[in-house]
């Protein structure tokens, strides 16, 4: 995570705000602890395709995740996964641009970027739509930005023997937001969740 990151831009300071508005109906002991983090992330974990410790440490790595409740988690993890997108977006401009990939990987590549520019417009969609307490569609956008890493990396599958060279980045978006999708599910959703077989 940079120093420029997204956590210390105006729009997280908007939101910060509602990350530290606590909510006694979930969790109400320790809600302000590590002991969130750490519960969340099990939970998760038990369901999820995402590991223990990818949750923890990334969620942990985001100060005020820490003080927050679960709404909050929820807000930051769909901002970790933003960033990242918005980051892998412009890492894949620069791939494009560096001239030692053949024409099928940069065909790969064109469809990448196209499908990380739509998941960074996306998540910000997912994270309105939470803010405005509408989490089944919140829900929908986070899954519909996984299907996106999903297709990115598939992508590159298609011609056997091609390496694709966003798998890490496919994969933390793709973690990243089953975080979300699992707290908001957490938060009280019915709708049932997405079960993958790429990672
Ligand atoms: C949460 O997990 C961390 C690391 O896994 C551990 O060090 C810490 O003691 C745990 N905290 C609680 C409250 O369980
Ligand atoms: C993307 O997310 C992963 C997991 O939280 C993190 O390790 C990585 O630094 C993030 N990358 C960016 C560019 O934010």
């Amino acid at each position: 995570m940079g120093n420029n990151s997204f956590f210390s831009s105006p729009l997280f300071c908007f939101l910060y705000y509602f990350l530290l508005v606590p909510n006694h109906k979930v969790y109400s002991t320790n809600t302000f602890s590590n002991n969130l983090i750490n519960q969340t992330c099990k939970e998760c974990a038990d369901e999820y395709t995402v590991g223990y410790a990818y949750c923890s440490s990334s969620l942990g790595a985001v100060p005020v995740s820490h003080m927050t409740n679960l709404q909050g988690l929820a807000l930051i993890s769909m901002e970790l996964a933003l960033e990242n997108a918005t980051y892998t977006s412009s890492s894949i401009k620069n791939l494009l641009a560096d001239g030692s990939f053949d024409s099928f990987s940069l065909d790969c590549l064109q469809d990448c970027l196209e499908l990380y520019s739509d998941a960074v417009l996306t998540l910000i969609d997912g994270v309105a739509a939470f803010l405005k307490g509408r989490y089944d569609f919140a829900e929908v956008m986070v899954g519909a930005v996984m299907d996106a890493s999903t297709k990115c990396e598939e992508g590159f599958m298609v011609k056997g023997g091609e390496v694709s060279p966003l798998t890490r980045e496919n994969y933390d978006l793709f973690a990243l937001c089953d975080i979300a999708l699992c707290i908001i599910n957490i938060l009280g959703l019915s709708v049932p969740h997405y079960s993958y077989a790429l990672f």
